[in-house]
């Protein structure tokens, strides 16, 4: 039995505990409630193969081409074969998916060859998911620390007798609560602790979203991989808050329409509105600039009233909350910051570059995703690969994880972290300020001159001290170190593929079909 600390409470967390909890000693550890979470706030839903017109190998086929290149086939292989298993799971855990008769009611989304997304409650997927799987991590025996913060990954080094190689391995974290901060040992550290959406001033993302894993990663040694991809959702309601239109919303027959009220992504891609996502949203962001900055409008009227609320009952009701009736009027929407490909890097079980940890869900970057994941692969990625790492403790840890896939394939980055952690004369970094430049500078287009530029100013700045930091101060030291990670990993990638662009470098180049990796400098 070996002391386990799970790090998150969205799907991958959850997963995680409930698994674990079975012949493991488990703690979870959550920032804010045991029901906050990007999860929750999922519409679209989850893909997986679950009818008889439909194949594994064409889920294959799709997330490889969505990937631009960057996937990595095993673990997309993974994925798609053993998702539909692990959906039955998430059904016997009380999930209760939408159906029509005995089936599964199945949507489609873009860059999908089938419709093949699951999803519960109409567009409600995320909440029916969080919410069956709270219940469920309830009933365990887990101990559960909710508004606790994870400040950092504490390691030791084993000479000889675990590890041949003398490489340090986890002894447990180091958080942060309303007590102050405190040590939990820990022979296994289970990261499930999201993305980073709010590195960005629109994001679909809710505020707990800070990268809090992957910063506490890098700053243990862990090698992270492809950081440079952040995916933009094409159709955020233009408000604050970016609420989330479902790409769902396409898969039914919405179609986007310009300022003249012509359609333009049919020009753009045979796909058109259901072309892959970063095709979409850098369509409608030429589209905004043509028009001076004018949202885009997202048109759902052909629908009708009935079957856009009863199919998107939480749209429905936030284009109320806003005074728009999308039943009648098309609404306007912009792209905005959703999630990110990459983070710490892991092989097919979960497992980092530092023995005893391991990284499930949007914190790590399996290779599923390649440099542009396919819509609702995220909510299955988490459950594949939490239960993979599960099944993994007690396992001897490979030397080369996961390096084999990682370490010889790209040139590794090195971060140097002085440069963030505090030079007195520099000014305490203001989150909104890091937000809007690297949504102007380091977003949907990015340039040398715009990238370098945002590393001097990132350089200019430092983070509050930790001896006087609450939970908006740890946040935004992370936030800091990612937007350089990105910042710089980015300006390492010469060529436009996925979810990075470059217009200095419009084009692909097939000779970096290679993930790029970047460590804190030692
Ligand atoms: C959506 O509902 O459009 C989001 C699904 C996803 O990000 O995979």
């Amino acid at each position: 039995m070996s002391r386990v600390v799970v790090i998150g409470s969205g799907i991958a967390g959850l997963i995680a505990a409930v698994e674990a909890s079975r012949h493991h000693s488990v703690t979870l550890i959550t920032k804010s409630n045991l029901a906050e979470s990007n999860t929750h706030y999922a519409q679209g839903g989850i893909a997986a193969v679950s009818s008889d017109d439909d194949t594994v190998a064409e889920h294959i086929a799709d997330t490889l081409v969505a990937g631009a290149g960057l996937c990595w086939p095993e673990a997309v292989d993974v994925l798609c074969s053993e998702g539909p298993g692990r959906i039955n799971d998430l059904v016997a855990l009380g999930v209760d998916f939408d159906r029509q008769g005995e089936q599964f009611a199945r949507g489609l989304e873009a860059a999908h060859s089938h419709a093949r997304v699951l999803h519960a409650g109409g567009d409600a997927t995320g909440a029916g998911i969080s919410n069956a799987l709270v219940a469920a991590v309830r009933a365990t025996n887990t101990e559960i620390h909710e508004h606790t913060f994870l400040v950092d990954i504490a390691i030791e080094k084993h000479a000889t007798e675990k590890d041949a190689a003398g490489r340090s391995q986890v002894a447990g974290v180091h958080v942060f609560d309303t007590t102050g901060t405190r040590f939990i040992a820990a022979d296994i550290v289970i990261l499930a602790s999201g993305g980073a959406g709010q590195l960005f001033r629109h994001t679909t993302n809710p505020a707990v979203t800070t990268g809090d894993g992957v910063a506490a990663a890098l700053r243990a040694g862990a090698v992270l991989a492809d950081v440079e991809f952040y995916q933009f959702h094409p159709t955020a309601l233009a408000v604050p808050g970016s609420f989330l239109i479902s790409e769902a919303v396409r898969g039914e027959g919405a179609v986007l329409i310009n300022a003249a009220g012509e359609r333009f992504m049919k020009a753009l891609h045979p796909m058109a509105e259901l072309a892959p996502r970063d095709i979409v949203a850098r369509g409608i962001q030429s589209q905004m600039m043509a028009q001076g900055g004018q949202p885009v409008l997202l048109d759902a009227t052909a629908l009708g009233a009935s079957f856009l609320s009863e199919r998107f009952p939480s749209i429905s009701a936030a284009c109320r909350s806003y005074g728009l009736n999308w039943a009648t009027t098309p609404i306007p929407v912009t792209p905005a910051a959703h999630y990110w490909m990459g983070g710490v890097a892991t092989d097919d079980w979960g497992r980092t570059s530092i023995p005893g940890l391991y990284a499930v869900g949007e914190v790590a970057s399996t290779g599923a995703h390649g440099a542009n994941r396919l819509a609702s692969n995220s909510l299955l990625e988490s459950i594949v690969f939490a239960h993979r790492a599960v099944s993994n403790l007690g396992q001897p840890w490979p030397e080369d994880a996961p390096a084999a896939r990682w370490g010889a394939q790209g040139p590794l980055l090195e971060l140097d972290l002085t440069e963030t952690v505090g030079r007195p004369s520099t000014q305490v970094v203001d989150r909104v300020e890091l937000q809007t430049m690297m949504w102007d500078n380091v977003g949907l287009a990015r340039t040398r001159t715009t990238l370098e530029s945002t590393l001097d100013q990132i350089h200019a700045w430092r983070p509050a001290d930790p001896a006087h930091r609450l939970f908006p101060d740890w946040e935004d030291a992370n936030l800091l170190l990612l937007a350089q990670a990105l910042t710089e990993s980015a300006l390492a990638r010469h060529e436009s593929r996925g979810g990075h662009y470059r217009l200095d470098y419009p084009e692909t180049n097939p000779a970096l079909a290679r993930p790029l990796t970047i460590a804190r400098k030692v």
